[in-house]
């Protein structure tokens, strides 16, 4: 093959590449935002306070805990997203882990401190700035300490309350 002729076969190639990239281009401007689950744009605005006088399902529920958690006894809570919420067991496995950082001394006060500040202490294996980190403004007290209670007494393989 004589080089002018390489030279106008690479050339063609070249185009076609780029309208190639071209279209791909108009393709990711032209198309609509994906559109993510819910939960992804859930914002302190969309919810209301709960106060904690709710049923446990609910306070569990409202927040979107489900959406990323699996909790033995919730219905539909078979998240993945975040690790499983069965602190009986894995709470105390967290506090002795050399890489905590945190200030609780007890799996009830591991469990607050999670809910109020995720990224004090990520969990291996799990992505560090998914869970949202307002539930401090959007959780009562109370609706804390009953979230606390119910998760501190769930234990791997556990099904009912
Ligand atoms: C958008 C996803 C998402 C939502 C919603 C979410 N979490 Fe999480 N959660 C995570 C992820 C991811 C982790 C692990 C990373 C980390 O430790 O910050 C986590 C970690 C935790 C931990 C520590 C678990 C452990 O094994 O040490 C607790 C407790 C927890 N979440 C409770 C809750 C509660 C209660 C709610 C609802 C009020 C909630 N989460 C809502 C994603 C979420």
């Amino acid at each position: 093959m004589r080089t002018r002729d390489r030279l106008v076969i690479w050339i063609a190639i070249g185009l076609v590449l780029l309208s190639v990239v071209w279209a791909l281009r108009d393709l990711r401007v032209s198309s609509p935002a994906p559109t993510q689950p819910t939960i992804l744009a859930l914002t302190p605005e969309m919810m209301s306070l709960v106060t904690g006088d709710e049923p446990l399902v609910e306070i569990l529920t409202r927040p979107g805990c489900p959406v990323c958690h699996i909790i033995p006894g919730i219905p539909g809570a078979t998240g993945q997203v975040g690790p499983p919420l069965v602190l009986g067991t894995t709470g105390p496995q967290r506090l002795n882990d050399p890489g905590y950082r945190g200030q609780a001394k007890t799996v009830h006060e591991y469990i607050v401190e999670s809910v109020l500040e995720p990224q004090r202490f990520v969990v291996r294996g799990y992505p560090e700035k998914a869970m949202p980190t307002w539930y401090g403004s959007k959780l009562s007290a109370l609706a804390l300490e009953k979230i606390a209670s119910y998760l501190e007494r769930q234990t791997e393989g556990s099904s009912a309350p």
